[in-house]
C-alpha cells in the first residue's frame, strides 16, 4: 500500500466521477460534465443535483431556491457567538465553531430520517454564506447586512459581504466558482465527513470534521497561500526567479500538483483560469498576470500543473474578498458535496474502520517506574 491511501478505493459513490481518459481529465457530478454545469447551471441547481441525484425541473428549482433563501438568516444565538469571538479568529475556525453551535440549537439533532437529514443539509448550505459574511462584517466593526431573499445564493453572499448589489459579472463569477468547488469525490475533507457519518454521528459533527480538514494548506487552505505567494512575487517579472528558487530548495509551490490529476490539467483549474482572465479584463489584470507567469515557470522547472486553488486566488482577489476568507468560499461551495456524501454514507452505511500496519517495537519487557 502506498502512503496517504493513494489509489485506494474506499467506498462506492454515485455523486461524482473523476477519470483520466486519453490524457484528459473528466469530472462529472451525478453523470454531468463539470464543464457543462459550470457554464450552464446555477449553484442552486448543482446543489439540488448533488443532494437529490437529478437535475431539478423548473418548479423544483424555484421551490429549492426559495427554501434556501428562507433558511439564510442565522438564529440570534449564532449572531451572538460571532460577536463574541475574537476578531483575530480565522474565519474557518469561526465556521466550524458556528456549525457546532447550530447543532447544539437543533432539538432534532439526533433524528436521522431522510426528510430531517435533507432539512439539516439545506440549512447548512443556506447558512454557510451568512456565517462567513456576518463574521467578516462584525470583525471589521461594520453592521451586518441581512440576507436579501430576492438575490441568488452567489449574489446574496457578495451583497452581505460588501453591502452593495454585485455586478452581473461578479455574481456569475462567484456562482461558477461555487459550482467548481461543490464536489470532488473522496477528497480529504469529504472522506473525513464520511468517516464521521459512518459512526452515525450527527450531520453537524460530520460537517465540523470536514470543515476542520479542509482548512489545511495541503487541501483548501492552499488558496490563501497562493495569494500570499502572488503578493510576495508582486510582479510577473519576478515569477520565474521565485519558482526556480522554491523548487531548488525542495519547497512546494502552492496551488500546484494533485493526488489524482497527475500529468493532466485539473479541469476545474482550466475553468477557473478562464474565469480569472475574464474578471481581470473587467478589473485589475495584476493578479492574473502574475499567476500566468508563475504557472509558466512551474511547468518549465517541474512540469507542475495548477490545481483548483491556483486561479481561484486571483478570482477572489478581483471580487474584493479578503485573503483569509478564501477557504471559507471553498467551504461554501463544498458544503453541498459534503452533505450529499453524508446522506449517501448514512443510507448505505458500514463503519469505516481500516487497519494500520504496525512498524514499532514489539514484545518489550515492562520496566517498573522506579527503574526507568
Ligand atoms: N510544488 C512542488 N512540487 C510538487 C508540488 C508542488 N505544489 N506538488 C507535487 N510536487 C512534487 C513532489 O515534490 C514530488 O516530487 P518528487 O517526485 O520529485 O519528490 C511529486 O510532485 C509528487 O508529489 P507527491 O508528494 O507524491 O504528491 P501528493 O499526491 O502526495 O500531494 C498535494 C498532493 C498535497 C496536493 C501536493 O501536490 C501539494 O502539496 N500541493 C501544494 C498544496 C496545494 O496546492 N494543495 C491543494 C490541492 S487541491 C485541493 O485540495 C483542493
Amino acid at each position: 500500500m502506498k502512503d496517504g491511501l493513494e489509489d485506494v478505493i474506499a467506498c462506492k459513490t454515485t455523486i461524482s466521477r473523476i477519470a483520466l481518459e486519453n490524457g484528459r481529465a473528466i469530472l462529472e457530478y451525478r453523470g454531468y460534465d463539470i464543464r457543462d454545469l459550470a457554464r450552464k447551471a446555477s449553484y442552486e441547481e448543482v446543489a439540488y443535483l448533488l443532494l437529490y441525484g437529478e437535475l431539478p425541473k423548473k418548479y423544483e428549482l424555484q421551490d429549492f431556491k426559495i427554501e434556501l433563501a428562507e433558511r439564510r438568516e442565522l438564529p440570534p444565538q449564532i449572531i451572538g457567538l460571532l460577536t463574541h469571538l475574537p476578531p483575530y479568529t480565522h474565519p474557518m475556525v469561526v465556521l466550524r465553531t458556528a456549525t457546532s453551535y447550530l447543532g447544539s440549537l437543533d432539538k432534532k439533532i439526533a433524528v436521522r430520517t431522510r426528510e430531517e437529514t435533507f432539512n439539516k443539509a439545506k440549512d447548512l448550505i443556506a447558512k454557510f454564506p451568512t456565517i462567513v459574511a456576518y463574521y467578516h462584517r462584525i470583525r471589521t466593526g461594520r453592521n451586518i447586512i441581512p440576507p436579501a431573499l430576492e438575490f441568488s445564493h452567489a449574489a446574496n453572499f457578495l451583497y452581505m459581504l460588501h453591502g452593495e448589489e454585485p455586478t452581473k459579472t461578479a455574481e456569475r463569477a462567484l456562482d461558477m466558482d461555487l459550482i467548481l468547488h461543490a464536489e470532488h469525490e473522496l477528497n480529504a475533507s469529504t472522506f473525513a465527513a464520511r468517516i464521521a457519518a459512518s459512526t452515525l454521528a450527527d450531520i453537524y459533527a460530520c460537517v465540523v470534521a470536514a470543515t476542520g480538514t479542509l482548512m489545511g494548506p495541503l487541501h483548501g487552505g492552499a488558496a490563501q497561500e497562493v495569494m500570499r505567494m502572488l503578493r510576495e512575487v508582486a510582479s510577473p517579472r519576478r515569477a520565474e526567479e521565485y519558482v526556480k528558487r522554491k523548487i531548488e530548495a525542495g519547497e512546494r509551490i502552492m496551488g500546484f500538483g494533485h493526488r489524482v490529476y497527475r500529468g493532466v490539467m485539473d479541469p476545474r483549474a482550466e475553468l477557473l483560469r478562464y474565469l480569472a482572465k475574464r474578471l481581470a479584463a473587467e478589473g485589475s489584470t495584476k493578479w492574473f498576470e502574475i499567476s500566468e507567469a508563475i504557472a509558466k515557470a512551474a511547468y518549465k522547472y517541474k512540469k507542475l500543473l495548477p490545481n483548483v486553488d491556483f486561479y481561484s486566488a486571483s478570482v477572489y482577489a478581483n471580487l474584493g474578498i479578503p485573503d483569509d476568507l478564501f477557504v471559507n468560499i471553498f467551504a461554501m461551495g463544498r458544503i453541498s458535496g459534503w452533505t450529499a456524501h453524508i446522506i449517501e454514507q448514512y443510507e448505505n452505511n458500514r463503519l469505516i474502520r481500516p487497519r494500520a500496519e504496525y512498524v514499532g517495537e514489539k514484545e518489550k519487557k515492562f520496566i517498573p517506574l522506579s527503574k526507568r
